[in-house]
């Protein structure tokens, strides 16, 4: 959702800027731009399209500066074309900017600077504010001053960064859109995500909203939103850079997939201590006066709350799961024994944050899951808890599906035994499974013919994904993952449901997925025979012991057997594996597919 970054140091910052933009490109790629400073006035390079647009234009054109800043862009106001790209400038060229985010109120804002005489030059929101600045620095404000009066008159959420001819330095601030600093040892950085300048440095600092940073090459400061310096820790990231980038891998989705038996591990790492679990953020009794969870969350993140609640339901834990969205425009009663569980990998979505600050508003207490540490909604609910992913930079949500799942599970136990008084039903077997899960899908990985099947299928008119429980939760999980990099039409439903309209939709164009998690199998494979029956060709997805659904189904993609409530994240990994291959076959742009971007920053 547009990323925006900034170098600050003693040699030429361009190519470092280009290199952040290729990491950053996951949050949009409508166009790219950077605006260096070299001593004779700003110097700016942008194009429509994605990142390598620029640095092919960049290629002899001479733009070189040791001071400067770029962005990466998913449009919100205003087409993908050059003159929407950012930077952004002032009618005199003086003051370059960078946003991500939406200036709520720019249409007024830019009603008055044109009557005051301003002209502009592209339909974004962002370019109000080089003109506010450039209005302050006529009156004879400093740099800082007119940056700070700038941004006084902004209303929505903005990360901004900002270069002014005159100045040596970057201004940058934040309200509800992240902004990190990087602190480096002959450059400064900042960048709406760590993994922009993971090459440079690894030492970071969180800005709070309404901080307002001032970097030069060997230094920086951070007032707050009243003016006051302060004094934020610089925490040291333990991502590696090979960690954010594709490796071996021609798509990132592919080495995300690859990842989980690391990630897993990672997730689950002092985490299981025997038949209980050990959660240092958590110690027995920090759930004793919850009585029901409802976990807030969108897309992807949704669907592991979905897979939770299926869980959570088994072990006499009352948990619901909502769509952000939805639950931010129309609270549910909430009351106060809530514990409301945002899960986001990013930490960022904007539905999720404001179904978390509606949650907290009503007096529950409001829990992150998430991915990223010094992210908007581990720093903004009372308590967080992380699922050590690592970095994901693949569009597709794929490797936290897994450890949000897994960190679920964990997260379960705890609250299971604080809520009922006692250990869930069968938690030493579903715990000792969990210890193996890393295992089980590298086995997943080794042997899967998810390749062959989806040759097989990519090129048919739907695709339908059924489950039960939390094979439900996969089955939607699943058809979004297709839908969204294959651009073919996916579908999931619960098994139960197919009979109650979607079967009219079977056709021997229309395979279905059946995801069997090791219960009700043989309804499932009832649900299979009624596919069947109307011509439908089904792939059964299934530990190896189902041997009713896999005689039933036409073709198998098998997982090892294991507990029943794990079985279904294995299975997502085959599902996985089918859609990357069928996007593939179908010559799909897989890590950046067309409208989407990872970080969703808007409502
Ligand atoms: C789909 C996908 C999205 C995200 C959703 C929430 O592959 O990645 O559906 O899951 O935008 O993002 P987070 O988890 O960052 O809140």
């Amino acid at each position: 959702m547009c990323g925006i970054t900034a170098r600050v140091g003693t040699e030429d910052a361009s190519e470092s800027l280009v290199c952040s933009l290729e990491n950053l490109e996951y949050r949009g790629y409508d166009s790219a731009g950077i605006a260096v400073k070299n001593g004779t006035g700003l110097k700016i390079q942008k194009r429509e399209g994605e990142v390598s647009e620029l640095k092919a234009a960049m290629a002899g054109s001479g733009i070189v500066g040791d001071v400067g800043i770029g962005h990466t862009r998913w449009s919100t106001h205003g087409p993908p074309t050059n003159e929407n790209a950012h930077p952004h400038v002032d009618c005199s060229g003086r003051v370059a900017v960078v946003h991500n985010g939406i200036v709520e109120n720019h249409a007024e804002l830019r009603r008055d600077l044109e009557a005051r005489g301003h002209t502009f030059r592209s339909d974004t929101d962002t370019e109000v504010v080089p003109h506010l600045v450039e209005e302050r620095l006529d009156a004879g404000d400093d740099s800082e001053t007119a940056f700070r009066a700038a941004i006084d008159e902004l209303e929505g959420s903005y990360a901004l960064a900002m270069l002014h001819e005159d100045a040596d330095t970057v201004f940058a601030t934040r309200t509800g859109s992240p902004l990190v600093l990087g602190i480096g040892e002959d450059a400064n950085y900042l960048a709406s995500d760590v993994p922009a300048f993971l090459e440079f440095t690894s030492r970071v600092v969180y800005l709070e909203d309404g901080d307002v940073a001032v970097l030069s090459a060997d230094d920086y400061r951070i007032t707050d939103a009243d003016g006051f310096e302060v004094s934020r820790p610089v925490e040291a990231v333990d991502w590696a850079a090979e960690d954010a980038g594709k490796g071996e891998y021609d798509h990132y989705m592919l080495k995300e997939i690859h990842e989980q038996p690391t990630s897993l591990r990672q997730t689950i790492q002092g985490r299981l201590d025997g038949d209980d679990v050990v959660l240092s953020e958590f110690p027995a009794g920090s759930f004793s006066e919850v009585s029901r969870v409802h976990f807030v969350a969108c897309g992807t993140s949704y669907h592991a709350g979905l897979y939770g609640e299926s869980l959570f339901a088994d072990w006499d834990v009352d948990a619901q799961t909502f769509l952000a969205s939805e639950y931010a425009a129309h609270p549910p009663a909430v009351p106060e024994d809530t514990l409301v569980v945002g899960i986001t990998q990013s930490g960022e979505t904007a539905d999720t944050l404001a179904a978390l600050e509606a949650a907290a508003d009503a007096g529950a207490r409001t829990l992150a899951l998430t991915n990223v540490v010094g992210s908007t909604a581990a720093r903004e609910c009372d308590d967080a808890l992380f699922i050590r992913a690592g970095p994901e930079i693949g569009v597709a949500a794929t490797k936290t599906f897994s450890s949000q799942v897994a960190t679920l599970v964990c997260l379960g136990e705890r609250i299971a035994r604080d809520v009922t008084g006692s250990p869930t039903p069968d938690h030493a077997a579903r715990l000792d499974a969990l210890a193996d899960l890393p295992e089980h899908v590298e086995a997943v990985l080794e042997s899967s013919t998810a390749a062959d099947v989806a040759a097989r299928h990519a090129h048919e008119s739907g695709h339908f994904f059924i489950g039960r429980g939390s094979a439900y939760a996969v089955a939607l999980e699943a058809a979004l993952k297709f839908k969204e990099i294959t651009y073919e039409h996916a579908e999931g439903f619960a098994a139960g449901e197919l009979k109650h309209g979607p079967l009219a939709l079977v056709t021997a164009d229309t395979p279905v997925f059946a995801i069997c998690n090791g219960n009700n199998e043989a309804k499932l494979a009832s649900n299979v025979r009624e596919v069947q029956t109307r011509g439908g060709p089904v792939v059964g997805v299934c530990p190896r012991t189902s041997d009713a659904l896999a005689d039933a189904a036409d073709e198998v993609l098998t997982v090892p057997a294991t507990h029943p409530d794990l079985v279904a994240i294995l299975a997502n990994v085959q599902l996985q594996l089918v859609a990357y291959h069928a996007a593939n076959d179908l010559g799909r742009p897989i890590d950046k597919p067309r409208n989407l971007a990872k970080s969703v920053t808007v409502e």
